[in-house]
């Protein structure tokens, strides 16, 4: 195997996430007096810092350089989930007056129809991830009054004890550690996975070149993403952190919320167990 079989590249799970983001090809019915409206905006916020600092000649050359690495790197969606995505989850989810789970960012890895699970599972994981802490995840989805959806999906997904992610590194089976969870006649799930490690955005292309030119670090704190959908309820994107976990105060994607925090307590067979339920709002 060569290193970059091995460890995954900034460049390779770049180019894996544009390829996929890419193959969903996205739209908006923006208007024009609206596009006009943000792009007025956008360009004058951009000569605003640019005058603000003054900035020079060879930094606007820097600049142009370094957005053609990021488009040819294909991190365009790992910058933009990092630095961006967590101002729009905001906007979205607080303008509105729900009363359920909180959101967080997407991030680059999502993969749809990821196989069914009953409400009682185990994650598909290879040998070398059950050497980790078993976390089994339990709760129930219900709507904001408390009432238990049953037939809800939690789609799960989450890196390995490496930080990598199925389908966006290589020789990990396709599916690894992702699964479209239905909750039983009760809105409830009991999933046995691993204790997720933190997560180190890829630091040797673009993005991590621009980190270290501020001084910056390129670590997420430890995290399972969620999706929670039920039909006539409004869907859940998330992301669950664990208490006193390393970077849930400094995380370089700036995605952590306390209602996500999870506080896992040992059993006596060494698994990780935590209750953590979901709440729905309807949808508008
Ligand atoms: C990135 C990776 C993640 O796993 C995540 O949750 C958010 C962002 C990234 O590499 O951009
Ligand atoms: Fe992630």
């Amino acid at each position: 195997m060569t290193q970059a079989e091995i460890n995954p590249t900034a460049h390779a799970s770049g180019n894996a996430a544009t390829d996929k983001f890419k193959a969903g090809r996205v739209s908006s019915d923006t208007s024009k007096e609206r596009a006009n409206a943000i792009y007025t905006d956008l360009l004058a916020a951009i000569a605003e810092v640019a005058h603000k600092h003054q900035v020079t000649y060879d930094e606007y050359r820097v600049l142009k350089q370094w957005m053609i690495d990021v488009g040819e790197y294909g991190e365009w969606p790992l910058w933009l989930d990092v630095f961006v995505e967590h101002e729009i989850e905001e906007i979205n989810y607080d303008r509105h007056e729900y009363t359920g789970t909180k959101g967080s960012i997407e991030g680059p890895y999502y993969v749809e129809n990821a196989p069914k699970l009953p409400a009682k599972c185990e994650m598909p994981m290879r040998d070398q991830d059950k050497a980790q802490t078993p976390l089994i995840f339990k709760g129930q989805v219900t709507d904001v009054d408390g009432n238990p959806l049953s037939g809800a999906t939690l789609e799960l997904w989450h890196a390995d004890a490496d930080g990598y992610y199925s389908q966006f590194a290589p020789n990990i089976p396709e599916w690894n550690l992702r699964g479209t969870i239905v909750t039983d006649e009760e809105g409830r799930y009991e999933i046995k996975t691993l204790q997720p490690a933190p997560y180190q955005i890829p630091a040797d292309g673009p993005t991590g070149w621009f980190i270290d030119s501020y001084g910056g670090h390129p670590w997420r704190p430890a995290h399972l993403h969620l999706m929670v959908k039920h039909p006539g309820h409004r869907s859940i994107t998330t992301q669950l952190y664990f208490k006193g976990g390393e970077w849930t105060d400094n995380d370089v994607a700036t995605a952590v919320k306390p209602e996500l925090l999870l506080d896992p307590q040992q059993d006596a067979d060494g698994n990780n167990v935590v209750n953590y339920s979901f709440a729905l709002d309807k949808e508008d």
